[in-house]
């Protein structure tokens, strides 16, 4: 087993820095003659690269004489090319660096729907639909805001299933909850105040926030989320981030009353309440909790996202934002990237329009719910009473704590050596020390299969 680190935005062509790694592995004997390699595809999937540039590879390092091609059994490492000493490893430590094993992982990665199940033939029929029929003004340049049919169908959706109180004015269509997020950031920190935001929190978005070079007050969460409690009165922040109905990462849902607290907070500090409602259409215990948007609407800036209930390469996203933002708002998502595809937006609005959207978010959450039952009945297994599992009543992802135990590099790379990746709460922390015994375990894009294989490779680990 070796690691191979691919940095895709490196000068070096991804088949050299393949055929590097692996003569490097082969010469220094970390990988041994007779050895086989994964497959291309596998291999491919893995590293979430072409396949073709890792066939280019193989092809080079045969040619090259480190590997030998079995007719329809496979690609070993050839006998013989084994260099004792002065060859050192080409392999980076670098941090921005993506590291990749060589053999397959099982990976608990957080926030991936399961992709099997997207309704690609629907997708498709609809699209050709609205291709034979749309006037050929749809391919031209569009609303910033995004197309009337989606934002319409949205006020309406989002009104029944999340209690958002908004007409379709107030919606601009984005690339995602993250771009809705860089139009936070243009329209609310330009004038140097500061901001507040969870702690723990995502650490993409608090980049994307601290790019404005605001300076950030964090709040500490507990296992319901924000603790209204410790909002600074005096500290005349611009916004405050949150995610109340499933907080990235721990989990909490805020009661009502730290949501009305919030809100109280919001309406004495002139400031507006970021509420980012990523994922809570998947609630598996009960109903999805309302928005906090219903609440205040002229205070909250509400954010939702097509990522994680039915695609993140969709790249469809929302905001909804106050009358008085909605003109600011347009113009610099106009300056970012004119509008978001066309297309998309108008299949979108029809795949909800018809009913599909209610019933793939059915079905899902109904698969999600056994898988997530399985992970916490693995987990309760493996771990016989010596861990804590948190925020598993939502999304796609939970919290596991293990109490006494540090997940630092050391411990992540045995994990990932046997065989599973998993992924330290603390990386989302700015203030370090107080998460470090906890994982995110991303559960909903693995087969029960994967899970129970998955969480038995970390037990060996962990129990050792
Ligand atoms: C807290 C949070 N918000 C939003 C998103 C989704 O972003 P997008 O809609 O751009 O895919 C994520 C993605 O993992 C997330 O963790």
């Amino acid at each position: 087993m070796i690691w191979l680190s691919i940095e895709k935005d490196r000068e070096l062509p991804l088949t050299r820095q393949i055929v590097d790694q692996i003569s490097s592995a082969i010469l220094s004997g970390r990988l041994r003659p007779g050895e086989q390699l994964p497959s291309t595809r596998e291999l491919a999937s893995t590293l979430r690269i072409s396949r073709n540039a890792i066939m280019d590879a193989y092809e080079q390092l045969v040619a090259e004489g480190y590997l030998v091609s079995r007719s329809g059994s496979g690609t070993y490492v050839e006998d013989g090319v084994y260099l004792e000493s002065g060859h050192q490893s080409k392999l980076s430590s670098s941090k921005d660096t993506v590291n990749n094993i060589l053999t397959s992982f099982i990976d608990f990665r957080s926030g991936l729907p399961y992709l099997e199940l997207f309704p690609y033939k629907k997708w498709g029929n609809l699209a050709q639909e609205i291709c034979g029929e749309a006037e050929s003004s749809i391919w031209s340049y569009g609303d910033p805001q995004g197309r009337e049919e989606l934002r319409g169908t949205l006020a309406g959706y989002l009104h029944r299933t999340r209690g958002v109180n908004c007409h379709p004015g107030q919606i601009l269509i984005t690339s995602g909850a993250v771009q809705a997020l860089t139009l936070v950031v243009k329209l609310l920190l330009n004038d140097q105040r500061p901001f507040i935001i969870e702690e723990p929190s995502n650490n993409d978005i608090r980049s994307i926030f601290c790019s404005s070079g605001s300076p950030l007050i964090p709040i500490q969460v507990d296992q319901f989320g924000i603790k209204t409690q410790l909002l600074p009165v005096e500290s005349h922040p611009a916004f405050v981030f949150t995610t109340p109905s499933h907080q990235f990462p721990l989990g909490g849902n805020l009661p009502v009353k730290r949501r009305v607290e919030l809100i109280q907070f919001a309406r004495k500090s002139s400031c507006f309440i970021v509420e980012d409602d990523y994922d809570s259409e998947y609630r598996y215990e009960g109903f999805p909790v309302s928005s906090l948007q219903g609440l205040d609407p002229d205070r909250v800036i509400y954010i939702g996202s097509f990522s994680k209930i039915l695609s993140p390469a969709l790249r469809l996203g929302y905001i909804v934002v106050p009358e008085n933002l909605v003109q600011p708002c347009r113009e610099i998502k106009r300056l970012l990237d004119l509008h978001s595809p066309t297309l998309e937006q108008l299949v979108m609005a029809k795949f909800i329009k018809e009913g599909h959207l209610g019933k793939h978010i059915a079905r899902m959450k109904k698969l999600y719910k056994s898988r997530r039952d399985h992970v916490v009945k693995e987990l309760n297994t493996g771990f016989s009473g010596s861990i804590q599992i948190s925020g598993d009543k939502t999304g796609l992802h939970l919290i596991v704590q293990f109490p006494g135990r540090i997940f630092d590099d050391q411990l992540l790379n045995a994990c990932l050596e046997a065989g599973v990746r998993v992924y330290p709460v603390e990386e989302h922390a700015l203030i370090k020390g107080y998460h470090q015994d906890k994982i995110l375990l991303g559960y909903g894009h693995l087969e029960m299969e994967k899970i129970i294989e998955g969480i038995r490779k970390l037990a060996n680990v962990l129990g050792r």
